[in-house]
């Protein structure tokens, strides 16, 4: 048997032990930078195989953690793409303005830079009082550590220039505390935050909203999670309601296409329309 053959066969076991022993399916994530991971996780623990990574899930449990940190790319930063913060600040919200209550999905939230740096837009524009935000991901280890809100001191200076760029009206470091290597954002922040497990791949609507930001996640899935996820966005939205994707994500070229009229290219913003 040729070598990448048996690599195929180590990689769908070990998919199919994660899901069976953990409940994760990766089955419909995209191949070629699904194996990329797989590998550099194999490397990173030192395990000679991919099925030596599925013997040290079997008898591991507390292993899934690292597991899900290399399989799910948790990674964000806060106002990352600081344009799109600044288009949502600009043109989005005066819409959501006119509703009485705003309701907004953040799915793919990771370690919750995102939902922080929504929950300080709304804030700043007078909105967040009376708005809800679901900020959903499957990875149970990501959303705990969301909840907390704590990111490494390092990362401060980034963040608060994209605040900057992305029109922020004070300093960040008006939202946090910093503690020694650490940075903590205000208890109050979360007020209006609901934190909460999601698979795009296997879970339903669960609200309507009138903005979704799901960004850097479809990149991840092949054309059929893909499309699945478009048509569930779709029918979570109501109508004239804004979908937000990453950089490199596009509605063009899928079965939701005529849904949606792009609001604005750049910054990846969809409206949905009537149809
Ligand atoms: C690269 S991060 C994106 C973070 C953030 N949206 C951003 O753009 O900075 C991708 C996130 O998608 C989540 N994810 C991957 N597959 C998922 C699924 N099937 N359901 C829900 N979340 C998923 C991962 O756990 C990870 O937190």
């Amino acid at each position: 048997m040729a070598e990448g053959d048996a690599e195929e066969r180590e990689i769908l076991a070990f998919v199919q032990a994660l899901k069976r022993l953990h409940g994760y399916d990766f089955s419909q994530y995209a191949p070629a930078s699904f194996k990329r991971r797989l590998r550099a996780l194999r490397a990173r623990c030192g395990a000679d195989s991919i099925a030596g990574l599925g013997r040290r899930l079997e008898r591991e449990p507390a292993f899934l953690r690292q597991v899900l940190s290399g399989l799910s790319v948790p990674v964000s930063e806060m106002f990352r793409d600081p344009w799109v913060f600044q288009a949502l600040r600009r043109d989005v919200l005066p819409v959501l303005a006119s509703y009485p209550r705003i309701h907004i999905w953040q799915a793919g939230c990771a370690h919750g830079e995102e939902v922080y740096s929504l929950a300080i837009l709304l804030q700043e524009e007078g909105l967040y009082d009376k708005s809800q935000i679901f900020a959903t991901d499957f990875n149970d280890v990501a959303l705990e550590e969301a909840a907390e809100g704590i990111y490494p001191a390092a990362s401060a200076r980034t963040y608060a220039e994209n605040y900057l760029q992305a029109g922020g009206r004070g300093s960040l470091s008006q939202y946090f505390h910093a503690r020694y290597e650490r940075i903590k954002f205000e208890e109050s922040l979360k007020r209006n935050i609901t934190f909460a497990g999601h698979n795009l791949g296997t879970d339903g609507v669960f609200a309507e909203v009138q903005l979704i930001l799901c960004r850097n996640v479809l990149i991840y899935f092949n054309d059929t999670l893909q499309d699945r996820v478009l048509r569930l966005f779709r029918d979570s939205l109501v109508h004239k309601g804004f979908l937000c994707l990453g950089a490199k994500e596009t509605l063009a070229r899928t079965p939701v296409e005529r849904d949606f009229e792009c609001f604005d290219a750049q910054a990846r913003i969809y409206r949905r329309g009537s149809a």
